[in-house]
Protein backbone atom coordinates (compact mmCIF):
# COMPACT_ATOMS: atom_id res chain seq x y z
CA UNK A 1 0.00 0.00 0.00
CA UNK A 2 2.78 2.12 -0.91
CA UNK A 3 4.70 3.86 -3.31
CA UNK A 4 8.54 3.10 -4.50
CA UNK A 5 10.53 4.46 -6.75
CA UNK A 6 14.48 4.15 -7.76
CA UNK A 7 16.95 5.95 -10.29
CA UNK A 8 20.16 5.19 -11.71
CA UNK A 9 21.76 7.22 -15.08
CA UNK A 10 23.32 10.32 -15.30
CA UNK A 11 20.73 12.85 -14.09
CA UNK A 12 20.80 14.22 -10.53
CA UNK A 13 18.87 11.11 -8.90
CA UNK A 14 17.62 13.56 -6.10
CA UNK A 15 14.91 15.59 -8.10
CA UNK A 16 13.80 12.66 -10.28
CA UNK A 17 13.08 10.51 -7.29
CA UNK A 18 10.64 13.13 -6.01
CA UNK A 19 8.96 13.86 -9.25
CA UNK A 20 8.27 10.29 -9.69
CA UNK A 21 7.25 9.74 -5.71
CA UNK A 22 4.76 12.61 -6.44
CA UNK A 23 3.07 10.86 -9.01
CA UNK A 24 2.57 7.61 -6.75
CA UNK A 25 1.52 9.92 -4.02
CA UNK A 26 -2.34 8.45 -5.07
CA UNK A 27 -0.64 4.92 -3.52
CA UNK A 28 0.07 6.44 0.09
CA UNK A 29 1.27 9.59 1.75
CA UNK A 30 1.50 9.19 5.10
CA UNK A 31 5.16 9.91 5.09
CA UNK A 32 8.03 9.59 2.76
CA UNK A 33 11.56 9.08 2.10
CA UNK A 34 14.58 8.94 -0.19
CA UNK A 35 17.90 7.24 -0.06
CA UNK A 36 21.04 8.53 -2.15
CA UNK A 37 24.23 6.86 -3.10
CA UNK A 38 27.34 9.13 -2.37
CA UNK A 39 29.68 8.72 -0.16
CA UNK A 40 27.84 6.26 1.31
CA UNK A 41 24.27 6.06 2.07
CA UNK A 42 22.34 9.36 2.81
CA UNK A 43 18.77 8.48 3.90
CA UNK A 44 16.35 11.69 4.23
CA UNK A 45 12.84 11.19 5.33
CA UNK A 46 10.05 12.04 7.62
CA UNK A 47 6.27 12.04 8.31
CA UNK A 48 5.31 14.20 6.11
CA UNK A 49 3.66 15.07 2.47
CA UNK A 50 6.79 14.70 -0.56
CA UNK A 51 6.58 18.57 -0.66
CA UNK A 52 7.78 19.53 2.30
CA UNK A 53 10.45 16.97 1.74
CA UNK A 54 11.33 18.51 -1.21
CA UNK A 55 11.48 21.75 0.80
CA UNK A 56 13.79 20.31 3.66
CA UNK A 57 16.14 18.72 0.99
CA UNK A 58 19.65 20.34 -0.05
CA UNK A 59 21.48 19.84 -3.37
CA UNK A 60 22.38 16.42 -4.10
CA UNK A 61 24.94 15.28 -6.95
CA UNK A 62 24.44 11.60 -6.55
CA UNK A 63 23.36 9.86 -9.61
CA UNK A 64 21.68 6.23 -7.81
CA UNK A 65 18.84 6.33 -5.71
CA UNK A 66 15.41 5.28 -4.40
CA UNK A 67 12.17 6.66 -2.65
CA UNK A 68 9.32 5.85 -0.87
CA UNK A 69 5.65 6.98 -0.25
CA UNK A 70 4.20 5.34 2.64
CA UNK A 71 0.50 4.34 3.52
CA UNK A 72 1.14 2.61 7.02
CA UNK A 73 0.25 -0.81 8.14
CA UNK A 74 2.81 -1.52 10.64
CA UNK A 75 3.81 1.19 12.92
CA UNK A 76 1.96 4.91 13.10
CA UNK A 77 3.42 7.96 10.50
CA UNK A 78 6.51 8.84 11.83
CA UNK A 79 10.13 9.71 10.74
CA UNK A 80 11.53 6.23 12.32
CA UNK A 81 8.87 4.25 10.59
CA UNK A 82 9.07 6.18 7.17
CA UNK A 83 11.03 4.38 4.37
CA UNK A 84 13.93 4.00 3.28
CA UNK A 85 15.02 1.47 5.82
CA UNK A 86 18.33 0.34 6.82
CA UNK A 87 20.72 -2.28 7.81
CA UNK A 88 23.30 -1.56 11.29
CA UNK A 89 26.32 -0.52 8.86
CA UNK A 90 24.00 2.18 7.42
CA UNK A 91 25.29 0.87 4.47
CA UNK A 92 22.02 -1.13 2.78
CA UNK A 93 19.02 0.40 2.35
CA UNK A 94 15.61 -0.89 1.44
CA UNK A 95 12.02 0.71 0.31
CA UNK A 96 9.32 -1.81 0.33
CA UNK A 97 5.66 -2.40 -1.20
CA UNK A 98 3.50 -5.18 0.53
CA UNK A 99 3.63 -6.92 3.70
CA UNK A 100 6.01 -9.35 5.18
CA UNK A 101 4.20 -12.08 7.41
CA UNK A 102 6.73 -13.33 9.50
CA UNK A 103 8.90 -10.36 10.55
CA UNK A 104 8.42 -11.15 14.53
CA UNK A 105 10.30 -13.88 14.02
CA UNK A 106 12.65 -12.46 11.66
CA UNK A 107 13.36 -9.31 13.87
CA UNK A 108 13.33 -11.93 16.99
CA UNK A 109 15.93 -13.98 15.27
CA UNK A 110 17.86 -10.99 13.70
CA UNK A 111 18.10 -9.12 17.29
CA UNK A 112 19.45 -11.95 19.06
CA UNK A 113 22.52 -12.24 16.47
CA UNK A 114 23.06 -8.49 17.12
CA UNK A 115 21.17 -6.49 15.26
CA UNK A 116 19.79 -3.58 16.00
CA UNK A 117 16.18 -2.11 14.99
CA UNK A 118 14.94 1.21 15.06
CA UNK A 119 11.07 1.22 13.47
CA UNK A 120 7.96 -0.74 14.32
CA UNK A 121 7.68 -1.99 10.68
CA UNK A 122 7.95 -5.17 8.96
CA UNK A 123 10.34 -3.64 6.39
CA UNK A 124 12.99 -3.21 9.04
CA UNK A 125 13.74 -6.68 8.66
CA UNK A 126 15.17 -6.77 4.82
CA UNK A 127 18.20 -4.66 4.85
CA UNK A 128 19.20 -7.00 8.11
CA UNK A 129 18.37 -9.68 6.30
CA UNK A 130 20.89 -8.48 3.20
CA UNK A 131 23.44 -7.36 5.92
CA UNK A 132 23.58 -10.49 7.52
CA UNK A 133 23.52 -12.55 3.65
CA UNK A 134 25.88 -9.91 2.11
CA UNK A 135 29.76 -11.10 0.93
CA UNK A 136 30.15 -8.17 -1.71
CA UNK A 137 27.42 -9.06 -3.87
CA UNK A 138 24.52 -7.25 -2.82
CA UNK A 139 22.32 -9.40 -5.70
CA UNK A 140 22.80 -12.39 -4.14
CA UNK A 141 22.42 -11.05 -0.42
CA UNK A 142 18.88 -9.82 -1.74
CA UNK A 143 18.78 -13.54 -3.27
CA UNK A 144 19.21 -15.08 0.30
CA UNK A 145 17.20 -12.67 1.96
CA UNK A 146 13.73 -12.97 0.21
CA UNK A 147 13.98 -16.98 0.94
CA UNK A 148 13.50 -16.33 4.51
CA UNK A 149 10.50 -13.69 3.95
CA UNK A 150 6.92 -14.85 3.80
CA UNK A 151 4.37 -12.37 2.44
CA UNK A 152 4.06 -9.57 -0.24
CA UNK A 153 6.98 -7.63 -1.56
CA UNK A 154 7.92 -5.18 -3.98
CA UNK A 155 11.59 -3.86 -2.91
CA UNK A 156 14.18 -1.77 -4.04
CA UNK A 157 18.27 -2.60 -2.27
CA UNK A 158 21.05 -0.47 -2.48
CA UNK A 159 24.55 -0.76 -1.14
CA UNK A 160 27.00 1.89 -0.51
CA UNK A 161 29.63 -0.01 -2.25
CA UNK A 162 27.43 -0.33 -5.49
CA UNK A 163 26.05 1.64 -8.26
CA UNK A 164 22.85 -0.67 -8.73
CA UNK A 165 19.68 -1.15 -7.57
CA UNK A 166 18.46 -4.58 -6.92
CA UNK A 167 14.58 -5.24 -7.38
CA UNK A 168 12.43 -8.07 -6.29
CA UNK A 169 9.20 -8.61 -6.70
CA UNK A 170 6.05 -11.19 -4.89
CA UNK A 171 2.36 -10.34 -5.30
CA UNK A 172 2.92 -6.38 -5.73
CA UNK A 173 3.43 -4.35 -8.53
CA UNK A 174 7.00 -3.29 -9.60
CA UNK A 175 8.00 -1.89 -13.65
CA UNK A 176 11.41 -0.85 -14.87
CA UNK A 177 10.95 2.09 -16.80
CA UNK A 178 13.70 1.87 -19.61
CA UNK A 179 15.85 4.89 -20.45
CA UNK A 180 18.80 5.83 -22.52
CA UNK A 181 22.19 5.73 -20.11
CA UNK A 182 19.12 5.48 -17.55
CA UNK A 183 16.91 3.05 -16.34
CA UNK A 184 13.92 4.03 -13.38
CA UNK A 185 11.85 1.28 -11.14
CA UNK A 186 8.33 2.57 -9.69
CA UNK A 187 5.38 0.79 -8.49
CA UNK A 188 2.99 2.02 -11.24
CA UNK A 189 4.09 3.29 -14.84
CA UNK A 190 2.63 7.14 -14.04
CA UNK A 191 5.66 7.65 -11.89
CA UNK A 192 8.23 7.34 -15.41
CA UNK A 193 6.27 8.55 -17.69
CA UNK A 194 8.21 11.73 -17.35
CA UNK A 195 11.45 9.68 -18.81
CA UNK A 196 10.50 7.19 -20.49
CA UNK A 197 7.06 5.21 -22.20
CA UNK A 198 9.99 2.25 -22.32
CA UNK A 199 8.92 -0.29 -19.47
CA UNK A 200 9.05 -3.84 -18.72
CA UNK A 201 7.02 -5.65 -15.67
CA UNK A 202 8.49 -8.29 -13.30
CA UNK A 203 6.99 -11.19 -12.58
CA UNK A 204 6.36 -13.17 -8.94
CA UNK A 205 9.76 -14.30 -7.96
CA UNK A 206 11.96 -12.29 -10.39
CA UNK A 207 14.74 -10.67 -9.30
CA UNK A 208 16.46 -7.59 -11.18
CA UNK A 209 19.70 -6.49 -11.25
CA UNK A 210 19.58 -2.37 -12.80
CA UNK A 211 22.62 -0.74 -13.27
CA UNK A 212 22.28 2.71 -15.69
CA UNK A 213 22.84 0.69 -19.10
CA UNK A 214 21.43 -2.61 -18.24
CA UNK A 215 18.33 -4.61 -16.63
CA UNK A 216 18.97 -8.30 -16.12
CA UNK A 217 16.28 -10.45 -14.28
CA UNK A 218 16.92 -13.91 -12.67
CA UNK A 219 13.97 -16.15 -11.41
CA UNK A 220 15.36 -19.23 -9.40
CA UNK A 221 18.68 -18.32 -10.04
CA UNK A 222 18.36 -18.63 -13.73
CA UNK A 223 18.52 -15.72 -16.08
CA UNK A 224 14.83 -14.61 -17.76
CA UNK A 225 13.85 -12.21 -20.52
CA UNK A 226 11.01 -10.02 -20.13
CA UNK A 227 9.53 -8.31 -22.84
CA UNK A 228 9.61 -4.38 -23.04
CA UNK A 229 6.09 -2.47 -23.81
CA UNK A 230 5.28 0.51 -25.05
CA UNK A 231 3.04 2.39 -22.37
CA UNK A 232 0.00 4.03 -24.49
CA UNK A 233 -0.90 6.89 -22.23
CA UNK A 234 1.02 10.18 -22.99
CA UNK A 235 2.31 12.10 -20.16
CA UNK A 236 -0.75 14.73 -20.09
CA UNK A 237 -3.46 11.89 -20.02
CA UNK A 238 -1.36 11.12 -16.27
CA UNK A 239 -1.82 14.84 -15.47
CA UNK A 240 -4.03 17.24 -14.53
CA UNK A 241 -4.76 19.26 -17.97
CA UNK A 242 -5.83 22.76 -16.59
CA UNK A 243 -8.18 21.14 -14.36
CA UNK A 244 -7.88 21.54 -10.27
CA UNK A 245 -8.13 18.08 -9.56
CA UNK A 246 -7.28 14.72 -11.11
CA UNK A 247 -11.13 13.27 -9.67
CA UNK A 248 -13.20 16.14 -12.53
CA UNK A 249 -10.50 15.60 -15.10
CA UNK A 250 -11.10 12.19 -14.75
CA UNK A 251 -14.98 12.94 -14.66
CA UNK A 252 -14.57 14.68 -17.72
CA UNK A 253 -12.95 12.09 -19.79
CA UNK A 254 -15.44 9.70 -19.19
CA UNK A 255 -17.61 10.10 -22.53
CA UNK A 256 -13.94 9.69 -24.65
CA UNK A 257 -13.25 6.65 -22.12
CA UNK A 258 -16.93 4.94 -23.11
CA UNK A 259 -15.72 4.69 -26.63
CA UNK A 260 -12.54 3.19 -25.57
CA UNK A 261 -13.94 0.53 -23.85
CA UNK A 262 -16.74 -0.38 -26.80
CA UNK A 263 -13.97 0.83 -29.86
CA UNK A 264 -12.82 -2.94 -30.69
CA UNK A 265 -15.69 -5.27 -29.36
CA UNK A 266 -19.06 -3.93 -31.47
CA UNK A 267 -18.65 -4.27 -35.01
CA UNK A 268 -19.18 -1.40 -37.57
CA UNK A 269 -21.50 -3.38 -39.77
CA UNK A 270 -23.47 -6.09 -37.83
CA UNK A 271 -25.01 -5.66 -35.02
CA UNK A 272 -22.29 -8.66 -32.64
CA UNK A 273 -19.89 -8.22 -29.66
CA UNK A 274 -16.93 -9.83 -29.82
CA UNK A 275 -14.63 -9.89 -26.20
CA UNK A 276 -11.98 -12.09 -27.51
CA UNK A 277 -12.50 -14.81 -24.84
CA UNK A 278 -13.47 -17.95 -24.34
CA UNK A 279 -17.21 -18.84 -25.22
CA UNK A 280 -17.74 -22.30 -24.99
CA UNK A 281 -17.40 -23.03 -21.55
CA UNK A 282 -19.58 -25.11 -19.58
CA UNK A 283 -20.71 -23.12 -16.71
CA UNK A 284 -24.53 -22.66 -15.52
CA UNK A 285 -24.13 -19.55 -13.39
CA UNK A 286 -21.65 -16.52 -12.36
CA UNK A 287 -19.83 -14.94 -9.33
CA UNK A 288 -18.71 -11.89 -9.56
CA UNK A 289 -16.46 -10.83 -7.21
CA UNK A 290 -14.64 -7.62 -6.61
CA UNK A 291 -14.41 -4.74 -3.95
CA UNK A 292 -14.99 -0.88 -3.14
CA UNK A 293 -16.64 0.80 -6.26
CA UNK A 294 -16.10 -2.55 -8.62
CA UNK A 295 -18.74 -3.89 -6.40
CA UNK A 296 -21.01 -1.73 -7.11
CA UNK A 297 -20.19 -2.16 -10.28
CA UNK A 298 -20.99 -6.00 -10.45
CA UNK A 299 -24.05 -5.41 -8.46
CA UNK A 300 -25.09 -3.29 -11.40
CA UNK A 301 -23.85 -6.00 -13.90
CA UNK A 302 -25.77 -9.10 -12.37
CA UNK A 303 -28.92 -6.90 -13.30
CA UNK A 304 -27.72 -6.72 -16.84
CA UNK A 305 -26.72 -9.96 -16.74
CA UNK A 306 -29.91 -11.45 -15.66
CA UNK A 307 -31.90 -9.57 -17.75
CA UNK A 308 -30.43 -9.89 -21.08
CA UNK A 309 -28.26 -13.15 -20.65
CA UNK A 310 -30.87 -14.87 -18.14
CA UNK A 311 -27.81 -16.47 -16.11
CA UNK A 312 -28.06 -16.51 -12.37
CA UNK A 313 -25.50 -14.18 -10.50
CA UNK A 314 -24.45 -13.82 -7.56
CA UNK A 315 -22.34 -11.06 -6.32
CA UNK A 316 -19.86 -11.48 -3.42
CA UNK A 317 -17.45 -9.00 -2.08
CA UNK A 318 -14.09 -10.69 -2.40
CA UNK A 319 -13.05 -10.21 1.32
CA UNK A 320 -15.73 -12.20 2.41
CA UNK A 321 -15.91 -15.05 -0.24
CA UNK A 322 -12.41 -15.30 0.96
CA UNK A 323 -14.36 -16.57 4.17
CA UNK A 324 -17.18 -18.70 2.73
CA UNK A 325 -17.51 -22.55 2.77
CA UNK A 326 -19.33 -22.14 -0.41
CA UNK A 327 -19.79 -24.76 -3.14
CA UNK A 328 -18.97 -23.75 -6.58
CA UNK A 329 -20.52 -25.98 -9.10
CA UNK A 330 -20.48 -25.27 -12.63
CA UNK A 331 -19.38 -21.69 -12.06
CA UNK A 332 -17.93 -18.83 -13.99
CA UNK A 333 -16.33 -16.10 -12.07
CA UNK A 334 -15.54 -13.23 -13.18
CA UNK A 335 -13.13 -10.33 -10.74
CA UNK A 336 -13.73 -6.95 -10.96
CA UNK A 337 -10.50 -4.67 -9.92
CA UNK A 338 -9.70 -1.39 -11.70
CA UNK A 339 -5.90 -1.30 -10.34
CA UNK A 340 -5.53 -5.23 -10.81
CA UNK A 341 -3.47 -5.11 -7.70
CA UNK A 342 -6.36 -5.39 -4.76
CA UNK A 343 -5.39 -8.52 -1.99
CA UNK A 344 -8.79 -9.21 -1.28
CA UNK A 345 -9.61 -9.47 -5.00
CA UNK A 346 -6.35 -11.30 -5.49
CA UNK A 347 -6.85 -13.93 -2.88
CA UNK A 348 -10.47 -14.52 -3.85
CA UNK A 349 -9.18 -14.48 -7.52
CA UNK A 350 -6.86 -17.56 -6.49
CA UNK A 351 -9.51 -19.05 -4.28
CA UNK A 352 -11.80 -19.60 -7.12
CA UNK A 353 -9.40 -21.06 -9.26
CA UNK A 354 -7.99 -23.11 -6.68
CA UNK A 355 -12.00 -24.62 -6.70
CA UNK A 356 -11.46 -25.43 -9.92
CA UNK A 357 -13.24 -22.53 -11.78
CA UNK A 358 -12.60 -20.92 -14.83
CA UNK A 359 -11.77 -17.03 -14.26
CA UNK A 360 -12.06 -13.94 -15.76
CA UNK A 361 -10.55 -10.84 -14.73
CA UNK A 362 -12.28 -7.11 -15.82
CA UNK A 363 -9.11 -4.38 -15.26
CA UNK A 364 -7.95 -1.14 -16.01
CA UNK A 365 -4.42 -1.90 -15.53
CA UNK A 366 -1.75 -3.89 -18.48
CA UNK A 367 0.58 -6.26 -16.49
CA UNK A 368 -1.08 -5.83 -13.12
CA UNK A 369 -1.60 -8.80 -10.98
CA UNK A 370 -4.51 -10.22 -11.76
CA UNK A 371 -3.94 -10.51 -15.24
CA UNK A 372 -1.00 -13.02 -14.66
CA UNK A 373 -3.57 -15.19 -12.43
CA UNK A 374 -7.29 -15.04 -14.65
CA UNK A 375 -7.45 -17.25 -17.07
CA UNK A 376 -9.16 -14.86 -19.44
CA UNK A 377 -8.65 -10.73 -19.05
CA UNK A 378 -10.34 -8.21 -20.34
CA UNK A 379 -9.14 -4.29 -20.07
CA UNK A 380 -11.62 -1.86 -19.50
CA UNK A 381 -9.19 1.15 -21.18
CA UNK A 382 -9.83 3.86 -18.91
CA UNK A 383 -6.51 5.05 -18.77
CA UNK A 384 -4.47 5.84 -15.84
CA UNK A 385 -6.52 6.90 -12.73
CA UNK A 386 -4.89 9.13 -10.82
CA UNK A 387 -7.77 10.12 -8.39
CA UNK A 388 -8.48 8.13 -5.34
CA UNK A 389 -11.75 8.31 -5.90
CA UNK A 390 -12.67 5.94 -8.84
CA UNK A 391 -14.72 7.53 -11.83
CA UNK A 392 -13.73 6.78 -15.13
CA UNK A 393 -13.04 2.98 -13.81
CA UNK A 394 -16.71 2.48 -12.19
CA UNK A 395 -18.29 3.59 -16.02
CA UNK A 396 -16.10 1.74 -18.06
CA UNK A 397 -16.43 -1.45 -15.85
CA UNK A 398 -20.32 -0.81 -16.38
CA UNK A 399 -19.89 -0.45 -20.32
CA UNK A 400 -17.59 -4.25 -20.15
CA UNK A 401 -20.48 -5.57 -18.24
CA UNK A 402 -23.39 -3.83 -20.88
CA UNK A 403 -21.11 -5.89 -23.47
CA UNK A 404 -20.45 -9.18 -21.79
CA UNK A 405 -24.33 -9.24 -21.25
CA UNK A 406 -25.23 -8.29 -24.61
CA UNK A 407 -22.21 -11.00 -26.01
CA UNK A 408 -24.40 -13.40 -23.99
CA UNK A 409 -27.79 -12.37 -24.37
CA UNK A 410 -30.79 -14.47 -25.62
CA UNK A 411 -32.37 -11.56 -27.90
CA UNK A 412 -33.31 -11.40 -31.27
CA UNK A 413 -30.50 -9.59 -33.64
CA UNK A 414 -32.73 -6.05 -34.36
CA UNK A 415 -32.79 -6.14 -30.49
CA UNK A 416 -29.47 -6.41 -29.72
CA UNK A 417 -28.70 -4.12 -32.75
CA UNK A 418 -30.98 -1.39 -30.64
CA UNK A 419 -29.25 -2.15 -27.24
CA UNK A 420 -25.84 -1.66 -29.43
CA UNK A 421 -26.96 1.28 -30.83
CA UNK A 422 -28.37 2.65 -27.58
CA UNK A 423 -24.40 2.04 -26.62
CA UNK A 424 -23.00 4.05 -28.97
CA UNK A 425 -24.94 6.99 -28.11
CA UNK A 426 -23.88 7.05 -24.47
CA UNK A 427 -20.55 9.18 -24.62
CA UNK A 428 -23.28 12.11 -26.03
CA UNK A 429 -25.33 11.68 -23.45
CA UNK A 430 -22.44 11.82 -20.89
CA UNK A 431 -21.60 15.52 -22.72
CA UNK A 432 -25.02 16.14 -21.74
CA UNK A 433 -24.62 15.83 -17.81
CA UNK A 434 -21.39 17.16 -17.90
CA UNK A 435 -22.62 20.48 -19.43
CA UNK A 436 -24.88 20.55 -16.47
CA UNK A 437 -22.14 20.93 -14.37
CA UNK A 438 -22.65 24.17 -13.07
CA UNK A 439 -26.50 23.48 -11.58
CA UNK A 440 -24.95 20.36 -10.25
CA UNK A 441 -22.13 22.28 -8.39
CA UNK A 442 -24.66 24.67 -6.91
CA UNK A 443 -26.63 21.83 -5.25
CA UNK A 444 -23.16 20.36 -3.54
CA UNK A 445 -22.53 23.62 -2.32
CA UNK A 446 -25.87 23.34 -0.17
CA UNK A 447 -25.04 20.00 0.62
CA UNK A 448 -21.89 21.04 1.69
CA UNK A 449 -23.43 22.37 4.56
CA UNK A 450 -24.87 18.80 6.59
CA UNK A 451 -23.12 15.70 8.27
CA UNK A 452 -25.38 13.02 7.53
CA UNK A 453 -27.00 12.53 3.72
CA UNK A 454 -28.59 9.35 2.82
CA UNK A 455 -28.89 8.11 -1.00
CA UNK A 456 -32.10 5.58 -1.99
CA UNK A 457 -33.11 3.78 -5.27
CA UNK A 458 -34.80 0.42 -6.54
CA UNK A 459 -33.42 -1.85 -8.67
CA UNK A 460 -30.44 -1.67 -11.14
CA UNK A 461 -30.23 1.91 -8.88
CA UNK A 462 -29.91 0.43 -6.11
CA UNK A 463 -25.91 -0.37 -6.61
CA UNK A 464 -26.18 3.20 -7.99
CA UNK A 465 -27.10 4.27 -4.38
CA UNK A 466 -24.40 2.69 -2.67
CA UNK A 467 -21.69 3.75 -5.07
CA UNK A 468 -23.21 7.53 -4.69
CA UNK A 469 -22.85 7.62 -0.75
CA UNK A 470 -19.45 6.04 -0.90
CA UNK A 471 -18.19 8.52 -3.71
CA UNK A 472 -19.33 11.52 -1.37
CA UNK A 473 -18.52 10.00 1.92
CA UNK A 474 -14.79 9.28 0.93
CA UNK A 475 -14.06 12.76 -0.60
CA UNK A 476 -16.17 15.14 1.37
CA UNK A 477 -16.20 13.08 4.55
CA UNK A 478 -20.15 13.81 4.87
CA UNK A 479 -21.56 10.35 6.39
CA UNK A 480 -23.43 9.35 3.78
CA UNK A 481 -25.58 5.94 3.56
CA UNK A 482 -26.81 4.25 0.48
CA UNK A 483 -29.93 2.50 1.03
CA UNK A 484 -32.44 0.11 -0.95
CA UNK A 485 -35.01 2.86 -1.04
CA UNK A 486 -37.87 0.01 0.71
CA UNK A 487 -35.58 -0.42 3.79
CA UNK A 488 -35.34 2.84 5.29
CA UNK A 489 -39.04 1.82 6.68
CA UNK A 490 -37.18 -0.95 8.27
CA UNK A 491 -34.67 1.54 10.91
CA UNK A 492 -32.91 4.12 9.32
CA UNK A 493 -36.41 6.40 9.25
CA UNK A 494 -35.48 7.00 12.84
CA UNK A 495 -32.15 9.08 11.38
CA UNK A 496 -33.99 11.14 8.79
CA UNK A 497 -34.64 14.70 9.76
CA UNK A 498 -35.23 18.24 8.17
CA UNK A 499 -31.40 18.37 8.27
CA UNK A 500 -31.26 14.99 6.98
CA UNK A 501 -31.20 15.18 2.80
CA UNK A 502 -32.05 11.89 0.85
CA UNK A 503 -31.22 12.00 -2.23
CA UNK A 504 -33.24 9.68 -5.00
CA UNK A 505 -32.07 8.05 -8.10
CA UNK A 506 -34.63 7.39 -9.99
CA UNK A 507 -35.43 5.33 -13.54
CA UNK A 508 -38.55 5.08 -15.65
CA UNK A 509 -38.48 1.42 -14.72
CA UNK A 510 -41.43 -0.61 -13.08
CA UNK A 511 -39.80 0.62 -10.03
CA UNK A 512 -40.74 4.10 -10.56
CA UNK A 513 -44.53 4.33 -8.70
CA UNK A 514 -42.89 2.35 -5.78
CA UNK A 515 -39.85 5.11 -5.67
CA UNK A 516 -42.17 8.01 -5.15
CA UNK A 517 -44.32 6.29 -2.41
CA UNK A 518 -40.62 6.26 -1.15
CA UNK A 519 -40.50 9.66 -1.35
CA UNK A 520 -43.74 10.35 -0.17
CA UNK A 521 -42.69 8.80 3.20
CA UNK A 522 -39.47 10.34 3.71
CA UNK A 523 -41.17 13.83 3.13
CA UNK A 524 -43.54 12.98 5.53
CA UNK A 525 -40.50 13.02 7.97
CA UNK A 526 -39.50 16.04 6.81
CA UNK A 527 -36.38 15.21 4.98
CA UNK A 528 -35.33 17.22 2.02
CA UNK A 529 -35.62 15.48 -0.90
CA UNK A 530 -33.59 15.97 -4.26
CA UNK A 531 -34.15 13.64 -6.94
CA UNK A 532 -31.95 12.26 -9.90
CA UNK A 533 -34.15 12.06 -12.48
CA UNK A 534 -34.44 12.32 -16.60
CA UNK A 535 -35.34 15.26 -18.55
CA UNK A 536 -39.23 14.97 -19.41
CA UNK A 537 -40.40 13.44 -15.98
CA UNK A 538 -42.43 16.51 -15.15
CA UNK A 539 -44.08 14.24 -12.31
CA UNK A 540 -41.35 13.94 -9.99
CA UNK A 541 -41.26 17.59 -9.31
CA UNK A 542 -44.38 17.44 -7.28
CA UNK A 543 -42.45 15.53 -4.62
CA UNK A 544 -39.53 16.70 -4.06
CA UNK A 545 -37.47 19.92 -3.28
CA UNK A 546 -34.92 20.00 -6.34
CA UNK A 547 -34.73 17.86 -9.41
CA UNK A 548 -31.24 16.67 -10.79
CA UNK A 549 -31.61 16.66 -14.34
CA UNK A 550 -30.14 13.08 -16.19
CA UNK A 551 -30.61 12.71 -20.47
CA UNK A 552 -33.30 10.07 -21.36
CA UNK A 553 -31.47 6.93 -21.73
CA UNK A 554 -33.01 3.55 -21.94
CA UNK A 555 -33.95 2.28 -18.04
CA UNK A 556 -31.21 -0.25 -18.06
CA UNK A 557 -28.20 2.29 -19.18
CA UNK A 558 -29.65 4.18 -16.46
CA UNK A 559 -26.94 3.58 -13.61
CA UNK A 560 -24.36 5.07 -16.11
CA UNK A 561 -26.26 8.78 -16.51
CA UNK A 562 -27.21 8.79 -12.64
CA UNK A 563 -23.78 7.54 -11.55
CA UNK A 564 -22.05 10.73 -13.39
CA UNK A 565 -24.26 12.75 -12.09
CA UNK A 566 -23.44 11.88 -8.42
CA UNK A 567 -19.88 11.80 -9.00
CA UNK A 568 -20.03 15.60 -9.65
CA UNK A 569 -22.61 15.77 -6.94
CA UNK A 570 -19.93 14.44 -4.51
CA UNK A 571 -17.03 16.35 -6.28
CA UNK A 572 -18.67 20.01 -5.40
CA UNK A 573 -19.53 19.28 -1.98
CA UNK A 574 -16.49 17.96 -1.20
CA UNK A 575 -14.47 21.07 -3.09
CA UNK A 576 -16.86 23.62 -1.43
CA UNK A 577 -15.89 21.59 2.18
CA UNK A 578 -11.90 22.26 1.37
CA UNK A 579 -11.51 18.49 1.24
CA UNK A 580 -8.32 16.97 0.17
CA UNK A 581 -10.28 15.47 -2.75
CA UNK A 582 -7.59 13.54 -4.82
CA UNK A 583 -5.80 11.99 -1.64
CA UNK A 584 -8.18 11.76 1.06
CA UNK A 585 -7.31 10.97 4.96
CA UNK A 586 -6.61 7.62 5.25
CA UNK A 587 -7.27 5.92 1.77
CA UNK A 588 -5.10 4.72 -0.72
CA UNK A 589 -5.47 3.97 -4.30
CA UNK A 590 -4.27 0.51 -4.60
CA UNK A 591 -5.37 -1.86 -1.14
CA UNK A 592 -2.71 -3.88 -1.53
CA UNK A 593 -3.08 -5.51 1.76
CA UNK A 594 -5.85 -7.53 3.59
C1 LIG B 1 -13.54 3.88 -4.66
O1 LIG B 1 -13.57 5.20 -5.03
C2 LIG B 1 -12.26 3.37 -4.14
N1 LIG B 1 -11.15 3.77 -4.88
C3 LIG B 1 -12.28 1.88 -3.75
O2 LIG B 1 -13.51 1.53 -3.23
C4 LIG B 1 -11.90 0.87 -4.86
O3 LIG B 1 -12.93 0.77 -5.79
C5 LIG B 1 -11.60 -0.48 -4.21
O4 LIG B 1 -10.51 -0.33 -3.34
C6 LIG B 1 -11.32 -1.56 -5.22
O5 LIG B 1 -10.23 -1.25 -6.01
P1 LIG B 1 -9.92 -2.06 -7.33
O6 LIG B 1 -11.04 -1.84 -8.28
O7 LIG B 1 -8.61 -1.49 -7.82
O8 LIG B 1 -9.81 -3.51 -6.97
Amino acid sequence: MCGIVGYVGEREAQPVLINCLKRLEYRGYDSCGIALLGRGTEVYKGAVRIETLERNLQPNDSRTGIGHTRWATHGKPSESNAHPHTDCSGKVAVVHNGVIDNYLQLREQLTSEGHTFRSETDTEVIPHLIEKYYRGNLEQAVSRAIVDITGAYSLIAIHADRKELIVARKESPLIIGIGDKENLVASDVPAVLDYTDRVMYLEDGDIGVITKNDVKFTRNGKKVERAEHRVPWSIEEAQKAGYDHFMIKEIHEQPRVIRNTFAGHISALEPEIDLGIRRDLDFSNILILACGTSYHAALVGKHVIERLAQIPVRVDIASEFNYSDTVLGKTWVIVITQSGETADSMRALKKAKELGCHTLVITNVVGSSATRIGDDVLYIKAGPEISVAATKSFIAQLVMLYLLAMARASVDVRSRGSLIAELRQLPNKVHEILDREGEIAERGKHLAEHENVFFVARGINFPVALEGALKMKEISYIHAEGYAAGELKHGPFALLTPDTPVIAITARDNTYETLLVNIKEIKARESPVIAVAEEGDDEIEKYVDFVIRVPKVDPMFSPVVNSIALQLLAYYTAKERGCSIDTPRNLAKSVTVE
